[in-house]
């Protein structure tokens, strides 16, 4: 079996080359912009939506260089995500990825930007990739720009502002929130490499399908390890969600039951790969990985 530790920090060691070659360098004018960006970026971090990127690419028999501009642009729009995320009027958090928070470093005018900026800048990212087909690429602008936007990322963002402190939590809507704030970016992670791969249409849903179970079971996983994970594994505080009466799954559910669930997803995440050959090991592996995961 593929030994996921050293597979992804190989994954994470690639990206953060490219990254750095892809990303302005800090000593240029503004460099305080420039300095936040790379601070956030390179403050650590799994990276698990460039290696589902490339894992699904490799999946459908695309080449590794070819998707990974696309890689990277995932990796940037996540960090600016925890960025906004980390913000005082946001989760108002001042620990992330093991360092002081982007606002807390830079203070706030400056962390604004830098998530602007990392926005972004993914699209150019996508845009410069040295794909041949450019519809493939055409196709990945429009689905990052719908899985990070006001029907996407940024509506579940908007339910989890508008959720918190409510006393009636009900599945519909902690599943909505969930799938929006965070599956989506994370199913569009698999999906874009699989297009970029040339994936064809049943392998492509079958694919969505994988994103869509791995996707809300990483985000349960997030909320139980806000409950009962460390602090210093994690590299944030935990408690957070309950210091902000956020709507999760362990609020609602309790902890066996949502521990219940998320590996109901990813045996559901499984099979959905069921007619992918061997090329889609690292993609069984990921799915495994996201509920056995202590950080
Ligand atoms: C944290 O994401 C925010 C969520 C969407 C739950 P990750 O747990 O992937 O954070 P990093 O990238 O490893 O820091
Ligand atoms: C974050 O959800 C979702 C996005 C950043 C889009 P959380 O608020 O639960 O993430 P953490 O726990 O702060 O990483
Ligand atoms: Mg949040
Ligand atoms: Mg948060
Ligand atoms: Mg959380």
């Amino acid at each position: 079996m593929l030994d996921l530790k050293t597979y992804l920090s190989r994954r994470a060691r690639l990206v953060e080359e490219a990254l750095e070659r892809l990303l302005p360098a800090e000593d240029e004018f503004p460099a305080s912009l420039y300095r936040a960006m790379r601070y956030s970026i390179f403050a650590g971090g799994k990276r698990l939506r460039p290696a589902l990127v490339l894992a699904s690419t490799e999946a459908v028999g695309g080449s590794l260089h070819d998707a990974m501009n696309t890689a990277c642009a995932f990796e940037c729009v996540h960090t600016y995500s925890l960025i906004h995320d980390d913000l005082p009027a946001m989760d108002n958090d001042d620990l992330r990825r093991g360092m002081p928070t982007c606002h807390k470093a830079f203070g706030e005018a400056t962390a604004i930007l830098a998530g602007d900026a990392l926005l972004t800048i993914a699209f150019e990212m996508v845009a410069d990739s040295p794909v041949a087909d450019k519809e493939r690429l055409l196709r990945v602008v429009k689905e990052l720009a719908h899985a990070a936007g006001c029907m996407g990322m940024i509506k579940g963002q908007a339910l989890d502002m508008e959720a918190e402190g409510i006393e009636e939590l009900s599945f519909p809507l902690i599943e909505d929130i969930h799938i929006h704030k965070t599956g989506a970016l994370i199913t569009s992670s698999v999906r874009c490499g699989a297009i970029i791969g040339g994936a064809d249409t049943p392998t492509l849903e079958h694919l969505t399908e994988y994103g869509h179970s791995i996707g809300l079971a990483f985000q349960i996983m997030d909320d139980i390890l806000d409950v009962e994970g460390s602090e210093e594994e994690m590299g944030k505080k935990v408690g957070s969600d309950d210091r902000n009466k956020k709507a999760t799954y362990p609020a609602l559910m309790g902890i066996g039951e949502s521990k219940r669930l998320a590996t109901e997803l990813v045996e559901r995440a499984m099979s959905a790969l069921s007619t992918l050959d061997e090329r889609a090991e690292p993609l069984r592996a990921l799915a495994r990985f996201i509920v056995e995961r202590k950080c």
